[in-house]
């Protein structure tokens, strides 16, 4: 199996668990936002190459190595960069896997592909929750790239026969993730014990999914997904306002901050983000990891990475 992007935030819990699944897993990874101690507890069992697949000839890679299972989570995976530089995300992002596809069209591959979309081809949900049906108008670089890939995805499985399914996460969160929401209110709340600062009212709803869950979730789409170009939505199904996290987080840390709200969102960031999850379902997936604990895992990670006491 070949996991693209295998050392960064997701790619390095779905690497350990097919790892721990008894496959056989190489990772290809620019250690850009990965890095090798992502992959530590599986060194021994995971090849790990230092390779940018933007400069991979894949026609010559699917020709001498069997791989049966890809997954391709490699990626500018973030917005504000597609923003700052959209011809940067559209050759990582889009470009890379359109010729990926034409080289998997090319050699009439067999095997199975999951690609790393985003909720971001959503753009501004026109309704919630969230189906997959639903309107998608991206309103950055890196979703209309995202939205491109999994639509020439889509297009090569029906007329060429690739087996591929897309999935669109929402908000993972979890340990090696130094991004997001989660992470920042953690390091703000090491910075200062005194004030909160929040973006908005705190009362932006969002669906987080705990990474193992994510991961897991590719899993479950490569082995029971029909892989006729399908797109699935990726999130818990639950729901929590950011002043919730907020405060499970100050309870974990037994830190009593003041929340001071900004008052407004930050641009193009929704107030609402409900997730369906139902076409997931039906093929079998749950998420297991409760928000709780979840959260009690990243903060643990945290503490053990920053050496943060809270004390
Ligand atoms: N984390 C989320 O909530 C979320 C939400 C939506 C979509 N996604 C998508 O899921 C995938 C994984 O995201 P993540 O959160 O784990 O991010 P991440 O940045 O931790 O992982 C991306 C990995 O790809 C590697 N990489 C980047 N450019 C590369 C290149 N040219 N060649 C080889 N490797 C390269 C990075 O070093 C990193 O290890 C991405 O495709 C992202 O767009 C993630």
């Amino acid at each position: 199996m070949l996991v693209t992007g295998g050392a960064g935030f997701i790619g390095s819990h779905l690497v350990e668990l097919l790892a721990a699944a008894g496959a056989e897993v190489t990772v290809f990874d620019t250690l850009t936002s990965g890095s090798r101690e992502n992959l530590a507890a599986v060194r021994e069992r995971v090849s790990l190459r230092e390779r940018d697949v933007r400069d991979v000839d894949w026609g010559k890679y699917l020709a001498g190595n069997r791989c049966d299972v890809l997954f391709h989570l490699a990626a500018n995976a973030y917005v504000p960069p597609s923003v700052e530089s959209p011809s940067f995300d559209y050759e990582t992002n889009f470009a890379t896997t359109f010729r990926l596809l034409e080289a998997l069209r090319g050699s009439a591959w067999p095997g199975r592909m999951i690609f790393a979309s985003s909720a971001a081809v959503y753009g501004n949900a026109v309704r919630i929750p969230i189906c997959e049906e639903d309107p998608t108008v991206p309103i950055s670089p890196y979703g209309v790239g995202k939205l491109a890939a999994e639509r020439y995805a889509a297009v090569f499985s029906q007329l060429y026969g690739l087996n591929i399914a897309s999935l669109r996460f929402f908000s993972a969160f979890g340990p090696r993730q130094r991004k997001q929401v989660v992470f920042d209110l953690l390091a703000k709340l090491s910075r200062d014990r005194e004030e909160l600062f929040i973006h908005g009212d705190g009362t932006q709803v969002r669906d987080f999914l705990y990474v193992t869950d994510a991961a897991r979730s590719a899993m479950v789409v490569a082995a029971a997904g029909p892989l006729e170009g399908e797109t699935y939505n990726v999130g818990s199904g639950e729901q929590h306002t950011i002043d919730e996290l907020a405060k499970a987080l100050c309870g974990m840390t037994e830190v009593n901050p003041r929340f001071v709200y900004s008052g407004t969102n930050r641009p193009g960031d929704p107030e609402k983000l409900v997730v369906d999850i139902s076409r997931l379902e039906s093929i079998g997936y749950r998420p297991e990891v409760e928000f709780a604990q979840g959260l009690a895992n990243v903060v643990a990670w945290y503490r053990e990475l920053t050496g943060e006491t809270w004390k």
